[in-house]
């Protein structure tokens, strides 16, 4: 389990939170809330022990399993099965036994006795640790993630980020381990997935420390919230499910703003008695009093909980280009011996909305990929049309160069941009002042997606490529984006599990991979968005 003791953490001079001191215990499932950049994936890293806390005390006891938010774990030679069945030291052995199975079938009868020898030592050692019964576990729990087999007999090194990322979600919950943390687990899974999660987590026996923008896996998990408030950098603690926290919270703020309303009055009323007493000499002490109650009252009332700042977003017009700028042949994309898709058209209009549709795996950012120039296709061919200006939104910031600065980055985006206009541009995505000398590395993954976005938009870009652009964004953030894109003039490509993000799009047409048909949007389609 784990105990917090008056937790301060500070990045560089900034203090993210201090004072924080609170228990996690079995069967505590607790939602950690708080806008973008508050320090939520910051926090849980210390807890992690990933990281030292500026001040305070963490206890740990038992195992902690960690999903960070963006995670590059594991040794990059190695299976992800092995990965995976590591978490309960079975890894090793496995990997043992399939290469003394290869081993038996060698010509060389020295070699074949020895690793008959080998193989029944680890098979017996294998079983001893239920060996046989929790790899079927891990397999279910593969499954359930949509790693099928063939994934799992690959290396690290050669999958997907989103891949990755599933593969340590596996292992974490392979891992039977005490407490859970788990930042925006929902990223790269589809809808069954994310359905079975819930579940899962909601029957976990252990302690979960979960950061998600899902809204329905907090309702339905949580039974306690953290809200990180990054204007007073301290944790209020809500020891209830969802709604009734949203429901108290509010309650809280109208309590604390009556409150300070009616000390405010009082205080006037005072301060103003005071002012006529304080003409006479023989009731100078009295008004001495009362102002000083006045000035007592002001000061127990809470601060003024200043609401969050949003970015106010409109993407400028893009650049001029012809009817089509972008069209593409007969494309096709096999990885090995797998058919990703095959015999793929399409032709983006100026100004239209595209939204793509397929289950996972049906390679929708291999799609995407391809049309914005980062993968080659198999066959076929993409054909830009006059003035073409591409804008690619990757779900792993593939844009961003995380070893430079901020403001480095926004002018390597586009070819007109000097520093004081990437500053401006800056300024309205919501970095200000020493923002801009960040090294983008240290981003949070919402202000990450942030200026991933900027970058496009300065760019001029007359056709949008975005994959899953409202990942990680907070509510807030996310309307603001939504809203932008509503408005933008140029055409729009768009993949996403979000239902709320394609209906603010408010598409004319679909194209249904693996398939390749385009149809018309209809309702229909809607019902089918949170399915892929
Ligand atoms: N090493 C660092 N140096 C300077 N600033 C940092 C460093 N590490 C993190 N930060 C800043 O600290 C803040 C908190 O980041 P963190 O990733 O914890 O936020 P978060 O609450 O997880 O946000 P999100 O919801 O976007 O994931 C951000 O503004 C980030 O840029
Ligand atoms: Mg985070």
């Amino acid at each position: 389990m784990l105990a917090v003791h008056e937790l301060e953490i500070r990045v560089g001079a900034r203090l993210l939170m201090e004072d924080v001191s609170f228990r996690v215990e079995k069967g505590d499932k607790i939602g950690l809330v708080g806008r973008n950049g508050a320090g939520k994936t910051t926090m849980t890293k210390a807890l992690a022990g990933e990281t030292q806390p500026t001040g305070g005390k963490i206890e740990r006891t038992g195992e902690i399993g960690y999903l960070p938010q963006d995670p590059r774990s594991g040794n990059p030679e190695d299976t992800a099965r092995k990965r995976i069945l590591d978490a309960r030291g079975l890894g090793e052995l496995v990997e043992g036994i399939r290469q003394a199975t290869l081993d038996m079938a060698s010509e060389d009868p020295a070699v074949s006795e020895k690793a008959m020898r080998r193989y029944s030592r680890l098979d017996d050692q294998f079983n001893a640790l239920g060996g046989y019964a929790a790899e079927a576990e891990a397999a279910s729990i593969a499954s359930n993630l949509k790693l099928p087999d063939r994934i799992l007999d690959q290396q690290l090194k050669t999958l997907s980020g989103g891949q990755r990322r599933r593969i340590e979600l596996a292992r974490i919950l392979f891992s039977d381990a005490e407490t859970m943390i788990l930042d925006e687990p929902t990223n790269h899974l589809d809808a069954d997935s994310v359905v079975w999660l819930r579940e899962h987590l909601k029957t976990y026996p252990g302690g979960v420390i979960v950061i998600s923008h899902d809204v329905e896996l907090v309702d339905e998990v949580v039974n306690r919230v953290f809200y990180l408030d990054a204007n007073r950098q301290s944790i209020d603690i809500y020891n209830m499910g969802w709604k009734l926290y949203q429901r108290q919270r509010a309650a809280d703020e109208e309590r604390r703003r009556k409150e300070r309303a009616s000390a405010e009055k009082k205080a006037a009323t005072l301060k103003d008695q005071a002012a006529r007493f304080g003409a006479k000499a023989s009731k100078a002490a009295a008004a001495h009093q009362m102002v000083a109650r006045a000035d007592k009252l002001l000061a127990g009332l809470e601060d003024e909980r200043v609401a969050d700042r949003v970015a106010k977003l409109r993407f400028p017009t893009p650049v001029p280009c012809g009817r089509t700028p972008l069209m593409a042949e007969g494309l096709s994309k096999s990885y090995g011996s797998l058919e990703i898709f095959a015999g793929v058209d399409l032709a983006i209009d100026r100004g239209s909305r595209v939204v793509i549709l397929g289950f996972n795996g049906a390679g929708k950012t291999t799609l995407l990929r391809i049309l914005a120039g980062a993968d080659q296709p198999d066959t076929g061919e993409i054909q830009p049309g006059h003035g073409l200006r591409i804008g690619y939104y990757a779900q792993e910031h593939e844009n961003i160069d995380v070893n430079r600065t901020v403001i480095e980055n926004m002018v390597s985006a586009s070819t007109e941009l000097n520093e004081t206009e990437a500053r401006r541009v800056l300024g309205s995505f919501l970095f200000t002042g020493d923002d801009g000398y960040k090294k983008a590395g240290v981003l949070s993954g919402g202000e990450k997606t942030r200026l991933s976005l900027a970058m496009i938009v300065v760019s001029g870009a007359n056709v949008l490529l975005l994959d899953e652009p409202t990942n990680n964004l907070d509510p807030a953030s996310r309307e603001e984006i939504l809203g932008a894109l509503a408005g933008y003039e140029g055409a729009v490509v768009l993949v996403s599990h979000d239902a709320g993000a394609v209906e603010a799009l408010n598409p004319e047409r679909v194209l249904l991979l693996p398939d390749g048909t385009e149809d018309h949007w209809n309702k229909d389609y809607a019902e089918l968005i949170e399915l892929a």
